[in-house]
């Protein structure tokens, strides 16, 4: 069974767990899956029990990957009754060498083929909920277009799903990454994370979020892209000044991602909209309207340290690719 997923990009960031077993975040988050950033992954169960046999971009994955994979093949092993060892194969469109994360399209991807592949057929939420177990920010990935996660209040993590917003088609904008950096990110998101509850501005960021979810459902149902943008930049540099204030300190950026910040607000003073959102890494994302994109662009790629530019749009949700016969 095979399934592919977009990636997303969050506008009110998750940033924080309230149970890191289930992945649950201590808030709700809003996205919009981009196209083009897409995991396509191939699931078969075996017969019988046995390792997984795990192949991403057609290399054996790291020990850690390996465990992330088979943890994650065993909750749809233990949802589902199926008992067999697993083939996976996954490919990315990610662009390879990007610096842009795809657990998010990943898990969202290995969800549907998986659940598939053992013979179930979940609804959405459940999709939604289960990939959320591989990565939060997948549980997004489900959807395409703009997305809601909700933080839910059940212990188990029932009601911890993603819901969409508006289709992919519902409103056309643009999202440009400037790729400032292709190493690994140094501090995963995790640990990321873990880092920032114990700032003293993350009550802040718990205090105020509930507030950016309601401005940025507000502006997505409006298709204001002014009110959106400035939430978003809003959430994304809140999210990062949390790091600052950790101890030991957390910051993602480069010197060409402070520049890029710099290179969208004198856009922004002249007029085009273009607005920044950052996530667990140096790379700069701006969003912008289909036609001031091809500016946008242009002036993120004369940064100097930017390596490359890619111009998104509004992504769909997960799809199987092939059914068997
Ligand atoms: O899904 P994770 O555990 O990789 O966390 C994603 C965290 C951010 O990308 C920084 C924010 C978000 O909401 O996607």
């Amino acid at each position: 069974m095979s399934a592919r997923a977009n990636a997303n990009v969050a506008l009110v960031k998750y940033w924080g767990k309230r149970d890191s077993r289930l992945n649950l975040p201590a808030t709700g988050s809003i996205s919009l899956t981009l196209g083009g950033l897409a995991v396509e992954a191939d699931v078969a169960f075996g017969p019988s029990s046995g390792p997984d046999d795990v192949v991403i971009d057609g290399a054996s994955p790291t020990s850690d990957e390996q465990a992330r994979v088979t943890a994650f093949l065993d909750l749809v092993r233990g949802e589902t009754g199926c008992t067999g060892g697993a083939t996976v194969r996954t490919r990315s469109t990610v662009p390879r060498g990007a610096g842009l994360a795809s657990s998010a399209a990943a898990f969202a991807a290995l969800a549907l083929a998986a659940s598939r592949a053992a013979g179930a057929r979940l609804a959405p939420p459940a999709l939604s909920a289960l990939a959320r177990r591989g990565s939060g920010s997948a549980a997004r990935s489900i959807f395409g277009g703009f997305v809601e996660w909700a933080r839910g209040d059940a212990m188990d993590g029932s009601d911890s799903v993603a819901r969409p917003l508006a289709p992919a088609d519902a409103w056309d904008v643009r999202v440009v990454v400037a790729i400032v950096e292709r190493a690994p990110k140094a501090v995963p998101s995790r640990a990321g994370m873990a880092r920032a509850v114990r700032s003293p501005f993350y009550p802040a960021w718990l205090e105020t979020t509930p507030r950016d979810l309601d401005a940025a459902r507000a502006a997505i149902a409006a298709r204001d892209l002014e009110a959106l943008g400035e939430v978003a930049e809003h959430s994304a540099l809140k999210m990062h000044a949390i790091g600052l204030g950790a101890r030991p300190p957390l910051l993602y950026w480069r010197g060409a991602t402070v520049e890029c910040l710099h290179r969208a607000w004198a856009l922004r003073a002249a007029g085009t909209p273009a607005w920044v959102t950052i996530d667990a890494g140096p790379q700069v994302k701006v969003l912008t309207s289909p036609a001031a994109a091809p500016a946008v662009a242009t002036a993120l790629a004369a940064v100097p340290g930017v390596e490359r530019v890619l111009e998104c749009r509004p992504g769909g949700g997960a799809e199987v690719l092939a059914c068997p016969s």
